[in-house]
């Protein structure tokens, strides 16, 4: 038997009492990334005892699958984030569902094969450059078994925050990146990427696109718009809060990482707070 936890279904339920943080990653996995993985993400646990998740869409391009397999060995989600991640961005805005079955579904075979993960396990898309092309993508998920979507950004419902719902009716989110889906697609879930504040009140979906931010020496100030942003979610609706970023922000910038890793110590700590993957596989036994 098979269950599968969607992390909204959960979260819907609890609005009330618990806050969901999905920290992710993106790109290829490789020798350099790796470890600042390790050190910031590994052996940590919610306070009711499980291990704490994180989700990472990994492309093609720089992916060692050996440590794609470690890190969902590890506990740790892993999405499509496309085989070839390619410029130009309007490839993404202009692809065909074929192309995007080559990228996506396709995509999913192969990681499945080289990092020696349950086909099942694969679940979720990041589209790249958060570059969505209409109804396409979640025709795909939809077609091809798949559950998600993160590729969504919200600049209008971020306070109070957009909890993740499913196409069953056609979405009113609003579109930062044209075009995105109009139609109904029934069972496909949007996991909104819930945009934070910059120190401007400039929105942005990754951490690292943020423009208007603490100096990336002050560790303390870092640490405080990270609080600062998880706030508007804690203190409020509770929508889930995602830290989305890429690797090469937090090993660049120490005093970020120093803020990202004490950020994490923090909601390891609170009894009401769980850091989770988008999706979990339990295997049949
Ligand atoms: C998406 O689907 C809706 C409903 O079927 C349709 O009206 C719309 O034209 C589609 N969008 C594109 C870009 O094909
Ligand atoms: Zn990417």
């Amino acid at each position: 038997m098979k269950w599968i936890i969607v992390l909204a279904l959960v979260g819907a339920a609890l609005a009330d009492s618990e806050e969901f943080v999905t920290v992710t990653f993106d790109d290829g996995v490789n020798v350099n990334n790796i470890l600042t993985y390790r050190e910031t993400l590994y052996n940590r646990r919610n306070t009711n005892g499980c291990p704490a998740g994180a989700t990472f869409y990994v492309n093609h391009e720089y992916t060692n699958y050996q440590l794609v397999n470690e890190l969902y060995n590890n506990g740790f989600e892993i999405a499509l984030h496309s085989i070839s991640h390619q410029t130009p961005q309007t490839y993404w805005q202009e692809a065909t569902y074929d192309d995007l079955v080559k990228e996506l579904a396709d995509q999913r075979v192969q990681m499945s094969h080289f990092a020696n993960i349950p086909f099942e396990a694969l679940s979720g898309v990041r589209i790249p450059f958060l570059q969505l092309g209409g109804n396409t993508s979640f025709q795909i998920i939809k077609d091809y078994g798949l559950t998600y979507d993160c590729s969504w950004p919200t600049i209008s419902y971020t306070n109070p925050g957009l909890w993740p719902y499913t196409l069953d009716y056609a979405s009113i989110q609003d579109c930062p990146v044209r075009p995105c889906p109009t139609a109904s697609i029934p069972g496909v879930w949007v996991q909104p990427m819930v945009s934070w504040s910059d120190l401007n009140a400039f929105p942005c979906a990754f951490v690292d696109a943020c423009i208007f931010i603490p100096d990336r020496d002050d560790a303390d100030a870092w640490y405080r718009f990270i609080v600062a942003n998880f706030e508007r979610h804690y203190l409020n609706n509770r929508a889930p809060f995602g830290f989305y970023v890429h690797e090469w922000y937090i090993s660049a910038n120490p005093a970020v990482k120093q803020a990202f890793v004490r950020f994490l110590d923090l909601i390891n700590n609170l009894n009401d707070v769980f850091m989770v993957r988008f999706y979990h596989h339990e295997p049949s036994v």
